[in-house]
């Protein structure tokens, strides 16, 4: 069975009572369940996990490699800084799709960078917690036997 990880990176783990003007009032836990219960529909396995940490989340990409076929990565701010994120993406062979619940491109200039999108299959930004299950669906999408 295709198998996904939903990677979520620094102060993710807020949601719900974070910037709820920004982000809304849906907690990660939430869009966890939600998350599961689009996987059980569409017949994916699904890991989610969440860290503030940078190294952890380089840790969590390389052990993606061999465990899952693809990440849906929301990086939180280490998307617009990290290098490391970006080169631990090429290193693995694996398919990333970018997610953000805001559209970033939409708010502050420093937003508008992604270190991520350079090595990502695409992105999705705008669309709150659906974003997920709609990055779900791309990825198993681009993992489909003949997809294109
Ligand atoms: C975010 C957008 C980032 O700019 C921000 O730093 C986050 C959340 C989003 O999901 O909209 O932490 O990735």
């Amino acid at each position: 069975m295709t198998s996904i990880l939903i990677l979520n990176g620094p102060n993710l783990n807020l949601l719900g009572r974070r910037q709820p003007e920004v982000y809304g009032r849906t907690t990660l836990a939430e869009i966890e369940s939600r998350c599961r219960a689009h996987a059980a529909a569409i017949g994916v396995d699904l890991a989610f996990a969440q860290s503030n940490h940078e190294g952890a989340l380089v840790d969590a990409i390389h052990e993606a490699a061999g465990r899952h076929d693809g990440i849906v990565l929301n990086a939180g701010a280490y998307t617009h800084t990290s290098v490391a994120l970006m080169d631990a993406i090429a290193g693995v062979d694996l398919p990333v799709v970018e997610l953000h619940l805001s559209n970033i491109h939409a708010r502050e200039a420093f937003r508008h960078k992604s270190y991520i999108a350079p090595v990502a299959a695409g992105q999705i930004c705008g669309f709150g917690p659906r974003g997920y299950v709609l990055a779900m669906d791309a990825l198993a999408g681009l993992l489909a036997p003949g997809a294109s």
